[in-house]
């Protein structure tokens, strides 16, 4: 049998690759708009950096990494997501000495061992942003807006944007310890999972997928109903940034995100039930680390889930003509003359093709037509004895005659 790619992974095929193209160049213009820079950071990272980042009870770091030891006995982990390499890189190349706030995005594979199910995969892709050092809510904000333009920019609608603060350690203490109180009585009930949450992070409960605990959190207490004045002054600017910049949003106390490194806001854009961003402040975690004790916001877009969207709605992204020329020839003398002809096109960026099967002028022209060349010459005997040939445009397949000396004709007529 024939050797399949594993499961949960996807091969980009040539006839896709211009979406990812498009998206890419999408997303790196929209976080320059944001004074974003990129950074790219290693596939794969020492385990520790993920257990100490992303927190030992999260289901990443339980059951989900990639982790290997490499041939000097290292433990390593392919990354399942991009924050906590970013905050790594930040710290130690000492980026916190530059002007602050620190804006950089990235584009990165990620890798998950993930139950399949639509839209998950074990091998998926994120647009992401993270940014160091600035604890105004107006970055919130911001950030958010850029996280929706992602999606509004290419025509994507129904949007839902929902927004929760999940306070700082000493306001969730006290509403921990709440919850506990009102979960004890239904702890029989709770899933195995929720059962060890319920001691170590009771406030993922909240948003378990168990039907069980799903019916248990219902009348549980509101994270909202106990943000310190901080975080709660924090929230209502929030709301009014987001307000004045026209950003719609739900309030959704049931968010509390299945990373354990936020703090205050956190956020999820959502479409047709499928989470496609996510995202929230994470003033904790660059210190945790071992940097300096820094603020920190970003969120991470599923480029698949993106894609699926925009399949879903119907959008087709702009596709760029594949071949602008194809030269075909009769015999090797002309071959010669279609390499040097295309040679030189391709230095004044056009993309053109040659014959290099054994195929007659026919079954060339077929190709040319399969390839979607915009134009076609044909170079026989006497084209290269009368340095003229046809021009041959495939819209319409109107021809006109040109000097095949005069590259500069040749050029304008394809541009
Ligand atoms: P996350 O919610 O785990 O957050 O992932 C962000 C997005 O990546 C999700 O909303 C989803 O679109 C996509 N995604 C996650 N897992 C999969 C999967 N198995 N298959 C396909 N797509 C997936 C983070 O990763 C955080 N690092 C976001 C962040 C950045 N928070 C602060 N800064």
């Amino acid at each position: 049998m024939s050797i399949q790619a594993p499961k949960g992974t996807k091969d980009l095929l040539p006839k896709d690759s211009h979406k990812w193209h498009f998206l890419e160049n999408n997303f790196r213009n929209l976080a320059k708009e944001y004074g974003c820079s990129e950074i790219r950071t290693p596939m794969f990272e020492n385990t520790e950096l993920f257990t100490r980042g992303v927190g030992e009870t999260t289901d990443v770091v339980q059951k989900e990494m990639y982790t290997f030891f490499d041939k000097g006995d290292r433990s390593i982990t392919l990354k399942p997501e991009g924050t906590a390499p970013t905050v790594r890189a930040f710290i130690e190349n000492t980026l916190y000495n530059d002007a602050q706030p620190t804006k950089l995005f990235y584009i990165i594979p990620a890798f998950r061992y993930e139950k399949m199910q639509k839209g998950r995969l074990r091998q998926f892709h994120q647009f992401g942003v993270e940014v160091f050092g600035a604890e105004e809510a107006s970055i919130d904000a911001e950030m958010i807006s850029l996280s929706m333009r992602a999606f509004s920019d290419l025509g994507i609608k129904g949007l839902e944007l929902n927004i929760n603060s999940i306070g700082c350690p000493s306001c969730r203490k006290v509403f921990n310890e709440a919850l506990q109180k009102y979960l004890k009585a239904n702890y029989d009930n709770l899933c195995e999972t929720c059962k060890v949450r319920f001691e170590k992070n009771p406030m993922r409960i909240l948003d378990c997928k168990n039907k069980n605990c799903k019916e248990i959190v219902k009348g549980a207490p509101s994270i909202l109903d106990y943000l310190c004045d901080e975080c709660e002054e924090h929230f209502d600017k929030l709301k009014s940034y987001l307000t004045a910049m026209d950003i719609d949003y739900k309030i959704d106390p049931l968010i509390v995100r299945g990373l354990d490194y936020y703090t205050k806001t956190v956020f999820e854009i959502i479409q047709k039930d499928i989470t496609v961003c996510g995202g929230g402040r994470y003033d904790g975690l660059i210190e945790e680390i071992g940097g300096p004790s820094l603020p920190a916001f970003g969120f991470a877009i599923g480029i698949e889930r993106l894609i699926m969207t925009l399949e879903e709605e119907g959008i087709e992204l702009p596709r760029e003509n594949p071949i602008d020329l194809f030269v075909a020839s009769m015999d090797e003398t002309s071959k010669i003359q279609s390499l040097k002809l295309v040679n030189e096109l391709r230095k004044k960026g056009l993309k053109c093709e040659i014959n290099h099967m054994k195929r007659n002028v026919k079954a060339q022209m077929k190709y040319s037509n399969k390839i979607e060349a915009s134009y076609t010459i044909v170079l026989g005997e006497t084209e290269i004895q009368t340095k003229t040939a046809k021009l041959k445009r495939m819209s319409d397949g109107e021809q006109f005659e040109i000097n095949l000396d005069n590259l500069k004709e040749i050029f304008e007529k394809l541009v």
